[in-house]
């Protein structure tokens, strides 16, 4: 979608269609505009047919001059309630609207109040709720096209000029991150079987040289000598081979790198311990967390941020055969601990397991990954927040605030020494079960054993792709969330900032 600046009035007659934002409970509609509009505005609100509450629409017709002018009027709620995510929402409402009408252009009026957030957030969030709103997975539909409507240019009406430069940086910086949104989208939408991991590794290869990253993939051989035990066994059964994917983006000197580490299995059936076949096909899913940090590597390449970020998936499917690994075997990963086997389908903190032994050669700063990793976590929080677990005050803090500001909100488990006793194993150094109580947290548990820096998990079971319990959003079309791309964006952006 593109999007261009304007200072033409709401009224003009080059505009079709055009939205604009109004607080509940306030009869001025914030545009300076003719009497004969304001007249109608007025009548409207006082009539209570439209309130200004959140997600409300009025669509107004106007005679102009032998032609009609729609405007399109978008509650926003209380003025002092108003926040980036209510933003966020009015502009992927709006879009909803007026893209199911049939149009595939429109102006807008900036949302909100300038006093109070500024200019640049406003825009930023205005253009991510309707760039989120606007993305279809429509590669695989040939014939529902009634679907495909969508809008291509959205125009942004401005005060006055010198708005100009603000309001095109915002919109190209939103722009850029919510291609990465959608580029994570993409990947975990993908069928298993057309989103292999040496497809995924050649898509990320792909990525890096247009975006001037660095990019090594390993394969078996390479994760053979470094004894990836966890990553090798859980691919056994399938015929697809592992790849463990490293993209480096070195713009920050000297700095030690954060780093971002990403469950990526292209396929979750359990393996020996196969899934119930209900809900199998979410599965496909199961690489969200390596989707977002693939989209989260083009981001930060992209908006240049003078940082050293490192992201890493480990990729494989999760497939019962006769070659697959079995329950009571004894893995040895590849920072020497031995793990005895309890659930084939406990196989994401296998893999991940050996990415964040991998990753400690970089001696990071900070370690984040982030995994689809439990169902648990989805019983403990639904799909409203992620759950977040980790080492580092500090880390862990700031992944809450960059959550509270982006909408992809984070909430923490605790991680007491007591429940490592539950992943106590009787002939290995541990096990890759703790049992039903505080599975998210047992399964965290596991993680810590082989981390030696500051470190958060993200389980994003819940929140990966919209299920049972995900709030309705505009900006969440049905499908995978891209969740972690702007989270991580906004903690990045915001990482020489003393807490
Ligand atoms: N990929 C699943 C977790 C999952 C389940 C994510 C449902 C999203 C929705 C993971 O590999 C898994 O199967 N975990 C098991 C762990 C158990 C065997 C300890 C689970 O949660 O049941
Ligand atoms: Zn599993
Ligand atoms: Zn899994």
């Amino acid at each position: 979608m593109d999007f261009s600046v304007s200072k033409l009035d709401i009224l003009d007659n080059s505009f079709e269609i055009t939205s604009v934002g109004v607080f509940e409970g306030e009869g001025y509609f914030g545009i300076s505009t003719d009497n004969a509009l304001n007249q109608h505005l007025s009548n409207i609100f006082s009539s209570k047919e439209f309130e200004g509450k959140t997600k409300q629409l009025t669509l107004l017709h106007i005679d102009q001059k032998q032609t009609v002018k729609r405007i399109l009027l978008v509650g926003l709620g209380k003025r002092e309630a108003f926040t980036l995510e209510a933003s966020r929402i009015a502009s992927g409402k709006a879009l909803q609207f007026i893209r199911n009408l049939g149009f595939q252009s429109y102006a807008s009026k900036i949302f909100g109040d300038r006093r109070k957030i500024s200019l640049s957030n406003l825009v930023e969030s205005l253009v991510v709720g309707c760039e989120l709103t606007n993305y279809q997975f429509s590669k695989y539909k040939t014939i529902d096209l009634e679907s495909q409507k969508k809008i291509n240019i959205v125009t942004i009406l401005l005060e006055s000029d010198d708005e100009t430069d603000v309001v095109r940086s915002s919109i190209s910086t939103a722009q850029i991150i919510c291609n990465g949104v959608n580029l994570a989208r993409d990947i975990s939408n993908t069928p298993s079987s057309d989103a292999t991991p040496s497809q995924i590794a050649e898509e990320a290869k792909r990525i890096s040289r247009e975006n001037g990253l660095n990019c090594i993939v390993l394969e078996v051989k390479d994760m053979e000598k470094l004894g990836m035990g966890g990553l090798l066994n859980v691919s056994r059964g399938s015929q697809q081979p592992p790849r463990f994917i490293i993209i480096e983006h070195k713009l920050g000197d000297d700095e030690k790198p954060i780093v971002f580490v990403g469950k990526g299995i292209t396929f979750d059936s359990g393996g020996i311990s196969i899934k119930p076949s209900e809900k199998m096909e979410d599965m496909k899913h199961d690489k969200s967390g390596a989707a977002s940090v693939i989209g989260l590597m083009q981001t930060v390449a992209k908006l240049k941020l003078r940082l050293n970020i490192i992201g890493v998936t480990p990729l494989t499917e999760n497939l019962p055969s006769g070659t697959a690994y079995k329950p009571g075997d004894v893995l040895k990963m590849s920072n020497g601990k031995t793990v005895e086997v309890i659930s084939t389908d406990a196989e994401g903190r296998l893999i991940l397991a050996d990415a964040l032994t991998y990753v400690s050669k970089y001696t990071p700063q900070a370690v984040i990954d982030i995994a689809t990793l439990t169902g648990a976590c989805v019983i403990a929080l639904g799909s409203v927040a992620t759950g977040l677990l980790g080492n580092d005050e500090d880390l862990k803090s700031r992944l809450k605030l960059a959550g509270d500001i982006t909408g992809e909100r984070v909430w923490e488990l605790p991680l007491w020494d007591e429940y490592k006793d539950q992943i106590k194993s009787e002939i290995a150094d541990m096990k890759n079960v703790g049992g039903r109580p505080g599975g998210t947290i047992t399964a965290a548990s596991f993680l810590s054993n082989f981390v030696d820096y500051p470190w958060a998990h993200l389980d994003i079971a819940g929140t990966a792709w919209t299920q049972e319990g995900t709030p309705e959003r505009p900006y969440l079309p049905k499908g995978a969330s891209g969740i972690g791309v702007r989270l991580f964006v906004e903690l990045l952006r915001n990482w020489r900032t003393k807490q």
